[in-house]
């Protein structure tokens, strides 16, 4: 009973472990750290522009083929990938601008080099 008790613990602890450091930690809802760095950026930043970003992300390009990992490309990678990826999810310039700085913000926050 108790060895039962004990492994639905560890289960559980893994599990809210990983939640905290797996790739869902590089997709977060943008704050106050994004803002500051997509100002240095982009002067005209807000952070309504980076949540719709995100909005878009955590929806639309996840629809058909789920997370690509913000920082496994290059913004380069990402800025060809944004181009062609736009029609298939309906985004209008703005929101394709507002998509990138998110990625753009997120991928330089998450990456690891
Ligand atoms: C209508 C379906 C659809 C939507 C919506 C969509 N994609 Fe894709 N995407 C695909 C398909 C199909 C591929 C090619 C197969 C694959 O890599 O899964 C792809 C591939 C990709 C790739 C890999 C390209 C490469 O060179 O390796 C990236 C990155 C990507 N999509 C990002 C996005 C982003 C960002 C959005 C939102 C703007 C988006 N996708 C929306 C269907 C979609």
């Amino acid at each position: 009973m108790r060895k039962t008790t004990l492994i639905i613990a560890i289960l559980f602890g893994s599990f809210t472990f990983y939640q905290c450091t797996g790739p869902a930690a590089v997709i977060s809802s943008p704050a106050d750290k994004e803002l500051a760095a997509a100002v240095k950026r982009w002067p005209d930043a807000t952070k309504e522009q980076l949540t719709e970003g995100y909005t878009i992300y955590t929806t639309k390009c996840t629809k058909c083929h789920g997370d690509k990992g913000i920082t496994s490309r290059s913004e380069a990678e990402w800025a060809t990938a944004i181009a062609s990826m736009a029609p298939k999810a309906k985004l209008t310039d703005v929101e394709k601008e507002n998509l990138t700085r998110y990625v753009y913000t997120a991928r330089e926050l998450g990456a690891v080099k």
